[in-house]
């Protein structure tokens, strides 16, 4: 998963423009990479991590356990609808794919937006709705939604400055929404695309 899910994932943290000191919320970091990529760029901040899964947290945390160590990464096993962080802890959140597995996104949307600072921003990767996303993954276990909706999504989970973009660098499709928290905009983020 983590070659596969490489480019987005690279993408996704080239757009956040994560700061050196800035404190980053990974969620649904899966196989940990991006946990390692992020530490690198806020060199000394943090970088925190939930997911739902107990496997994937053992292998992020193998992964990262240096990190872990010097307390400069904090995985935990949780879901998105209830962050186990304090209200504004991070400048910046990303999550890459989990999505799909949210049955109430909006909700999801606001928890982040709870744990971000105000002018704090968030990138989300997904795969919007399509015929090949269809036939790739079990409609069971995957739902996808229109770029739009997720626009709207977020907007309704009270983000400003909500934008979509496409990256010519991250595969299949995958698609990008940059929202911020309050004050500022989106157009900081944007400046690299
Ligand atoms: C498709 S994987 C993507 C992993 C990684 N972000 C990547 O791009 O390769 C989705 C991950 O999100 C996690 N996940 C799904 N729903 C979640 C939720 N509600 N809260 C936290 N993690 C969740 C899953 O356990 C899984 O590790």
């Amino acid at each position: 998963m983590a070659w596969e899910t490489s480019r987005e994932n690279e993408a996704a943290l080239e757009l956040l423009e994560i700061r050196p000191g800035d404190r980053v919320l990974e969620i649904g970091f899966g196989h940990g990479r991006s946990i390692t990529a992020a530490a690198k760029l806020t060199r000394g901040g943090l970088v925190a991590g939930v997911d739902a899964s107990p496997s994937m947290l053992d292998m992020a945390r193998r992964r990262n356990q240096a990190l872990v160590d010097r307390g400069l990464v904090d995985l935990r096993q949780g879901d998105s609808l209830h962050l186990p962080f304090e209200d504004e802890s991070f400048e910046v959140a990303f999550s890459v794919h989990p999505v799909y597995f949210w049955t109430a996104p909006i909700s999801h949307m606001q928890e982040v937006r709870r744990v971000l600072k105000d002018g704090g921003r968030f990138v989300l990767g997904f795969r919007p709705e399509s015929e090949q996303a269809r036939r790739d993954f079990p409609a069971s276990v995957y739902t996808f939604r229109p770029a739009e909706q997720i626009h709207q999504m977020l907007l309704s989970a009270g983000f400003r400055s909500v934008r979509i973009v496409d990256r010519e660098d991250a595969a299949r499709e995958v698609r990008f929404a940059l929202a911020t928290k309050g004050r500022g905009g989106a157009a900081g983020l944007a400046s690299k695309l």
